[in-house]
């Protein structure tokens, strides 16, 4: 899905370093726009429904996504809120069979998954031919709004980035990968707490009874964060696909804007950081910490990729000062960082 919002759409020259502007260096994809969000209509605007029943009518769109649209509940026994994603109709295109394990698979990833930085998954509601997916509310907004907003201190970008890594190594070690990473994907709670949402494209790779991960199957994600090999293979392991989009997520951070459109040879920025064995310019703004292990995560054959596990063991990574509220192991630091979000410091520096 494309994405929208106060960032340049057309890639912008005069944002990229001097030196790569003075070689000519094909300019860098803007973080494109996101469709527009239509006006909220009701899933089930006239029927009496047990999701109404049990939760309540939905009153407040929270977001739109290619596979359903989400709103905000508000329980009437005790006024809790909830979000409740509507999955979209069946395709003309797929099965009913292909549609239910998509829906199921969603559910069933989302229910087994319990970690600060993972949205829960509460209940699922199949009634007169709709589906609804309730969750826990994550009222801060997404990733992508905090990114253009570019009020992010580096100290915030870095304790999203750890964040999210956090919440990738959980999923990972139950044996799943999420395979559509990005920061659509990313919300943010009340508590500015990371959220990792949208379990539709995830896979099992490995079940608690086996001992080896298989490979995953289908193009899945978003075309800048997606890893090269999803492009060449037809099968390959989700977790390093996961690994490289975090990396995308992290430069897209830092500095609004992707390496490359697609990692592809054709695509010229590509082509150019392989054949520099992964040193283009583009790296150079990132401080060196971040800069070596981006490298590793940023690294072409997935055999080599660092895994989730070699991130989180990272010694800049382990150095990140994450705030106390976001912490989801052992730190010092009482630092309260807004994330980029009803944020007036200025920009990095
Ligand atoms: N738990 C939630 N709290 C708040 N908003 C949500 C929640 N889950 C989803 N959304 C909003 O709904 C949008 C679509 O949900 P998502 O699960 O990503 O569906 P899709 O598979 O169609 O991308 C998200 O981009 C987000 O804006
Ligand atoms: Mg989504
Ligand atoms: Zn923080």
């Amino acid at each position: 899905m494309a994405i929208t919002g106060p960032v340049p759409v057309v890639a912008d020259r005069a944002l990229l370093p001097p030196a790569a502007a003075a070689a000519g260096v094909a300019a860098r994809p803007a973080i494109p726009a996101r469709s527009a969000t239509t006006a909220p209509v009701g899933p089930d605007g006239n029927t009496t429904c047990s999701l109404k029943e049990k939760y309540g009518k939905p009153c407040q769109l929270l977001g739109k996504g290619a596979n359903g649209n989400c709103w905000l509940v508000r329980r009437h026994t005790d006024h809790k809120v909830f979000a409740v994603k509507e999955f979209r109709r069946k395709r003309e295109s797929e099965t009913r069979r292909e549609y239910m394990k998509k829906l199921t698979n969603e559910y069933c990833i989302g229910t087994i998954l319990h970690h600060p930085n993972i949205v829960e998954t509460l209940d699922i509601i199949f009634e007169k031919g709709h589906c609804y997916e309730v969750m826990e509310v994550c009222e801060g907004g997404d990733l992508f709004e905090a990114i253009a907003a570019q009020s992010m201190t580096q100290d915030e970008s870095d304790c999203i980035f750890a964040q999210l890594i956090h919440g990738v190594a959980y999923l990972h070690s139950t044996g799943v990968c999420h395979r559509d990473l990005k920061p659509e994907n990313c919300l943010f709670d009340a508590n500015n707490h990371l959220k990792i949402i949208d379990f539709g494209s995830a896979d099992v790779v490995k079940s608690p009874f086996e001992t080896q991960c298989r490979k995953s199957t289908g193009r899945c994600g978003s075309g800048p964060y997606m890893a090269p090999e999803e492009f060449t293979q037809s099968s390959y392991d989700g977790r390093k696909v996961d690994v490289w989009a975090c990396a995308i997520i992290y430069l897209a951070i830092m500095f609004q804007r992707f390496p490359w459109h697609a990692a592809k040879p054709s695509d010229p920025n590509y082509a150019s950081y392989v054949k520099s064995g992964c040193k283009t310019k583009f790296f150079d703004r990132l401080a060196q910490g971040p800069r070596e292990l981006l490298r590793h995560m940023l690294e072409p054959d997935p055999e080599k990729r660092y895994t989730i596990q070699q991130c989180l063991d990272d010694p800049w990574v382990k150095s990140i000062r994450m705030c106390d509220e976001c912490a989801t192991t052992t730190t010092t630091t009482t630092t309260r960082h807004s994330h980029g979000r009803c944020s007036n410091k200025s920009s990095k520096k």
